[in-house]
């Protein structure tokens, strides 16, 4: 008769040692499952990084100008060349405003555009326009070129100047050499 309740008591004890074994066992998974959430947020935030470039234009419309132009932002080109449209035009046969239009300036000698009056500074200058040349005049229009008549402040940030020169390459027919 007392040899019956122990043996009932050792299975209880194996009961409760296995109940434990097998509480432990699904605490432990439980504790890595939050590092496991974090891993899967994290690759599904890289996921979406990617899909913004994907809601971009398709085509580049920098595409056939040469680096690093070829890599500016389009819309904050055509952005930027808002400061300069009141003088400016762009287009083949423009009219010239407060400043000479500048289709086909790349390549061009400063200052010949017809029937515009430059300033002395500017008509006594002796070089080709180039990207990088219309780089350092927008830089700061009034040390390039001491005494010109371009009253502009000029284009302070580097991605702006980037992005409006291309822009300006695009819409005034540069040749690639
Ligand atoms: C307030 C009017 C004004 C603004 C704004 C202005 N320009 Fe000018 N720009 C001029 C004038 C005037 C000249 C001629 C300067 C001279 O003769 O001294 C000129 C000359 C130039 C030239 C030389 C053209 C040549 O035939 O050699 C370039 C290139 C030029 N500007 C580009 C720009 C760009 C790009 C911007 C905008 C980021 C800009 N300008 C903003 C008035 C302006």
């Amino acid at each position: 008769m007392t040899f019956f309740p122990r043996s009932a008591l050792f299975g209880a004890a194996i009961l409760t040692l296995s109940a434990c074994g097998g509480g432990s066992e699904p605490s432990a998974p439980s504790a890595e499952n939050p590092v496991e959430n974090r891993e899967v947020t994290e690759t599904s935030s890289t996921d979406t990084a990617p899909q913004p470039a994907a809601d971009e234009p398709a085509e580049n419309l920098f595409a056939a100008l040469p680096a690093p132009y070829v890599d500016a932002d389009y819309a904050r080109g055509r952005r930027t060349f808002k400061l300069c449209q009141s003088c400016h035009t762009l287009a083949e046969g423009g009219q010239n405003l407060v400043g000479p239009n500048l289709y086909g300036i790349f390549g061009r000698d400063v200052g010949t555009v017809d029937g515009f009056a430059y300033s002395p500074a500017v008509m006594e200058a002796d070089f080709i326009w180039t990207p990088e040349m219309l780089d350092e005049w927008l830089t700061s229009p009034r040390n390039f070129l001491p005494g010109n008549r371009m009253s502009f402040a000029g284009v302070r940030k580097p991605e702006d100047r980037l992005a409006v020169i291309a822009y300006i390459m695009l819409e005034t027919g540069y040749a690639a050499e």
